[in-house]
This record gives structure tokens, sequence and C-alpha cells, in this order.
């Protein structure tokens, strides 16, 4: 790789609202040894990019600096093309389409080209898009591992997805029905037929019905909004049922859920990604069981509009970034 070689990123040296994010001229990366370069064909926006960009809640800036980011970049998922592979890299050489995130404190999708480290990416399912491969990661990874390790999902069990409309809650409801679960979806009248179309048995429309109010009790509620409080879960559990919660509107929901909630009622950890559950993501992909749900693809040189667009907090599926190349 010549030195010097530059590149277009997304780039903030300020928190705040998305015009704090330029479009700009920087340099391209060098992979280390267990690196892969990518060049990006696409990425996705997560609440996570807009958490960090602003520093809301104000926790995040324990994450990434208090008076302003030490990480200028944006973007943990990705798909695109391995460009270069690190002197140690095994698993993967030029020319491989791959998919994968990058952890929280080393984002940087949002540019033409990313280096990952060869465990984050996997080759790319050869049927999927890049903006289908580079809606899955983050998202899949949460709605797998609330599910799955806060969650303990079991098949046979009736399980309840709230926010089944959003990035996260498309992803926790295939998933759940791969577990062989029976699934309700928790959405807005506008998103009831798309929560079924991706495999609910039940759907409840939030502005039509409280979910914890029906007298249905059910034994596993994955929570992608946080919008409730512990005594509502509790009413809407089974007696030996699990609630795992992925997200939350206000600090006081979440300092609610972590004080009260004991050993059933608790937030997931933070979701990790890993090549083992990327792996078993990939299969379900493969198999169809999982598709990704694309609200809306934007140009690279508009991602400050998707982030504004995510924000609002109203997406039917992902926000994907299309990063388009000359060669
Ligand atoms: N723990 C982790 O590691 C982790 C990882 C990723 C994300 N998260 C968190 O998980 C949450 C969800 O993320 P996401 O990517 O799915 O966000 P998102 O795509 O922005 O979620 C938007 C969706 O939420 C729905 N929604 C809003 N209010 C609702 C309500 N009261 N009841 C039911 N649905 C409602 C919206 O539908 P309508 O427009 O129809 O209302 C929309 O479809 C966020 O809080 C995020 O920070 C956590």
């Amino acid at each position: 790789m010549r030195k010097g070689t530059k590149m277009k990123a997304i780039v903030y040296t300020e928190y705040g609202s998305p015009d704090v994010l330029q479009f700009k001229e920087v340099e391209r990366p060098t992979p280390r040894d267990n690196e892969v370069l990518i060049q990006v064909r696409a990425a996705s926006a997560n609440p996570a990019d807009w958490h960090l960009m602003r520093a809301e809640p104000f926790l995040a800036r324990l994450a990434n600096g208090l008076l302003k980011p030490k990480n200028p970049r944006l973007g943990a998922d990705v798909a695109g093309r391995v460009e270069a592979v690190g002197s140690n890299v095994t698993q993967f050489q030029a020319g491989d389409d791959v998919f994968g995130s990058m952890p929280l404190n080393e984002l940087g999708s949002f540019a033409e080209y990313v280096c990952a480290n060869e465990e984050a990416v996997a080759l790319k399912p050869a049927k999927m898009t890049f903006e289908q491969a580079a809606a899955v990661p983050l998202a899949a990874f949460t709605a797998l591992q609330g599910l799955r390790d806060k969650g303990q999902i079991r098949p046979g069990q009736k399980v309840l997805i709230n926010g089944a409309s959003g990035g996260v809650g498309t992803f926790a409801v295939q998933i759940a029905k791969s577990f062989g679960t029976e699934v309700t979806g928790v959405c807005s009248t506008r998103n009831l037929d798309m929560v079924r179309s991706i495999g609910a048995d039940h759907v409840i429309d939030y502005t039509q019905e409280d979910f914890t109010q029906t007298g249905q009790r059910y034994d596993l509620i994955f929570d992608a909004v946080g919008n409730r409080s512990v005594s509502d879960y509790r009413r809407a559990l089974s007696p030996d049922g699990i609630c795992a919660v992925a997200g939350f509107t206000s600090l006081s929901r979440l300092f609610q859920v972590m004080l009260l909630g004991g050993k059933k009622i608790g937030l997931m950890a933070t979701a990790k990604g890993n090549k083992k559950d990327l792996l078993f993501i990939k299969e379900l992909l493969e198999a169809g069981k999982v598709v990704p749900v694309i609200d809306r693809c934007y140009p690279f040189s508009e991602t400050a509009e998707a982030i504004r667009y995510l924000e609002e907090g109203h997406a039917q599926g992902k926000v994907v970034i299309t990063v388009a190349h000359n060669n």
C-alpha cells in the first residue's frame, strides 16, 4: 500500500447534532498484521452512532472522551471487498467479499476504506448484496445475544418482541422464530404487515393496545425499545419468564431495570461482535431464515442525513449507506 494515499471518510471533532459530521479527505489506513483492509461498499447506521456523535447519554463521554471524541470516526457495520491483508492474516485474501462489524471503540466504517481484525469479519453470503450484508451485523448480534444469552430462549416458548419493526427488532423476530418459538411482535399500525411478513405469529399494535394489559403471559420478552416499567414487565411475564432489555428511552428506565429488575428482568450485556456468532447468523441468512429488512439506502456523502433519519426513531428495519467507488 502506497503511503500517503487518501480516502473520503465521515469525521467529527466535536459532539453534537448530525451537523458536526464532515465528509472529509483523510489518510487511508494500513492493515496491522492481523487485519484486513476493506474497500467499503456499504455500511449501516446504528443508534450507537448517534449516541456517540451526540455524547448522549452523558455516560457516552466516558467511553469516547469527556470533552471531544477520542475516536473521530463512526460506523460499526461494514460490507465490502478485501483490498489487502496484514502479514498474519490466514482466513482472507485480496478480492474476498466480507461483512462484519467493528468494536464500539474502533468505529470507522463510514469511509471508503476501513481495517478490521480478521476475527471480526466473515465471507459475505454470495447471494446477498453489499447493502443487505451491511445491514446485518450489530443489530443481529444484539438480537441473538439478547434472546440467547440473557433470554435463554428455548423452542416452544412464547416470545414477545417490543420494537419489532426497528433495526434490532426485525432481526429479533426472525431469530426468535428460527429457535422454534411462537413470536408476538409489538409495533405501530403502519408496520403490522411488515412484522407479520418476517414471521411474527401475532402482532400487537402499540397505538391500540398495551401488551402488558392483555392478560397474555410470555416466557421471554425481548425489549428493543425500553419504555416500560419493571412492574409492566412482571405483569406480562410467565412465573419463570425472563425479560432482556436491549435499549432504554430514559436513564430513569435504565436505572429502574438495573436496580429493581432482579434476576429475571435485566439489561442484556452490550452486544459484542465475534466470529462464532457472525457465522451462526450467516447460516441463518444463507438458509433464508433471516432476511434483512432495509428501510432506506443513502449515498455515502449523505451519511449525516442517514443519521438524522435514524435518530427520529421510526426506521422500518435498517438504514444503510452505499459507498460508490470508481473502479
Ligand atoms: N445492548 C446493545 O448492545 C444494543 C445494541 C444495539 C442497539 N441497542 C439499542 O436497542 C434499541 C433499538 O435499536 P434499533 O437499532 O432497533 O433502533 P431503531 O431502528 O431506531 O428503532 C426504531 C423502531 O422502534 C419502533 N418503536 C418506537 N417506539 C416504539 C414503541 N413505543 N413500541 C414499539 N416500537 C417502537 C419504531 O416503530 P414506530 O416508528 O412505528 O414507532 C421503529 O421501527 C436502541 O435503544 C439501541 O440503542 C442496544
